[in-house]
């Protein structure tokens, strides 16, 4: 019995991500939770005539606690997104409490499901969420993912329109660092099947897989940022965890980690002198099966952007520990 649960559920993400949640066949229960009109989406989503029983919860009458006894996995897309002009850092002040007050309840009523974390900053929120974890002594590291799936889903579909290639769901493009302008680090020179760039427009591809989000917003021209390509990254990732803990082998994706925790972790967080980072991760019945490492064979090019991108995220990992620390 799988039961899901959305935090955040009747937001622009949320919504679209609970639908899809709702048509898998994988999903026994899912539990949707916002600080309004989340019965109202349950109600909505509750006449879809898939197995998946769904009810909402508003935090009245414990509904937090009610939305996540029992849940294995929890999605959170709680907070609020970009507007033009905004980086995620200046999300901070507002979704960093949001996350350690969900985190909190995952601790208490769920502390073995695995969480997926979508709110951003992610490279700090993440953190935050270890953070607050230790503090109920609960945090298991192959449970906790930052979703960066949305950084490969774009790194396939940019790329595929450079080589003309029809479907994007055939290229593959490991994306590493964390979720953020330059910390996003897409490594093309690993592009499965491999592909040949032109050199012109090499910098331009890569400069807009950091900065797709921001294309997003721009055109949503003040009505927030990526909400439905997010739902299906969002889904697409919670997906590959469920088959995972199903017993299926061999799923990989992507996804920010705390890598000293986690089987093959350990080595690569030494290598790049940071704790959280992104890399594949071989998902298993328990989480991260394995974080593989795909730093040793990157060119030159390819060094020089993750040298940028580990210092613009030491910043944003110090941040998250210091908020979730200085909690009582
Ligand atoms: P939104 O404003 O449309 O929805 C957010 C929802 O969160 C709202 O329904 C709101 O009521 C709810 N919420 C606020 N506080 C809450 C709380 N304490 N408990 C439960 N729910 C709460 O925003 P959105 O477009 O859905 O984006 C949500 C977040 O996802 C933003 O922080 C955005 O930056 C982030 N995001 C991340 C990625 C990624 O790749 N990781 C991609 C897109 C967006
Ligand atoms: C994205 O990458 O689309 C999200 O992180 C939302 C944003 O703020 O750009």
């Amino acid at each position: 019995m799988v039961k899901a649960v959305v935090l955040g559920a009747a937001g622009g993400i949320g919504q679209p991500l609970s639908l899809l949640l709702k048509a898998s066949p994988l999903v026994d229960e899912l539990a949707l939770y916002d600080v309004v009109n989340s019965p109202g989406v349950a109600a909505d989503l509750s006449h879809i005539s898939s197995p998946a029983k769904v009810t909402g919860y508003l935090p009245k009458d414990d509904g937090l606690q009610n939305t996540l006894e029992g849940a294995n996995v929890v999605v959170i897309p709680a907070g609020i997104p970009r507007k033009p002009g905004m980086t995620r850092d200046d999300l901070f002040k507002i979704n960093a409490g949001i996350v350690r007050d969900l985190i909190t309840g995952v601790a208490k009523y769920c502390p073995k499901a695995f969480i997926l974390i979508i709110s951003n900053p992610v490279n700090s929120t993440v953190p935050i969420a270890a953070e607050i974890l230790k503090k109920h002594n609960v945090f298991d590291p192959s449970r906790l993912f930052g979703v960066t799936t949305l950084d490969v889903v774009r790194a396939s579909t940019f790329v595929a329109e450079i080589v003309g290639e029809k479907d994007s769901r055939n290229i593959v493009v490991p994306v590493v660092g964390g979720h953020s302008g330059d910390t996003i680090v897409p490594l093309l020179s690993l592009t499965k099947p491999s592909v040949s760039i032109p050199a012109d427009k090499h910098d331009g591809l890569v400069n807009r897989i950091q900065y797709g989000g921001d294309e997003v917003v721009k055109a949503k021209d003040g009505a927030g940022s990526a909400t439905l390509s997010m739902a299906f990254a969002g889904y697409r990732f919670a997906e590959s965890v469920i088959k995972a803990v199903r017993g299926e082998k061999g799923i990989v994706e992507p996804s920010y980690v705390y890598l000293p925790g986690v089987p093959g972790g350990d080595e690569i967080a030494k290598a790049v002198g940071v704790d959280f980072f992104a890399v594949p991760v071989e998902l298993g019945p328990n989480g991260v099966a394995k974080a593989t490492n795909p730093l040793g064979s990157i060119n030159e090019d390819e060094k020089k952007l993750l040298e940028v991108a580990i210092k613009g995220l030491k910043t944003n990992i110090d941040k998250g520990v210091e908020f979730a620390s200085a909690e009582p």
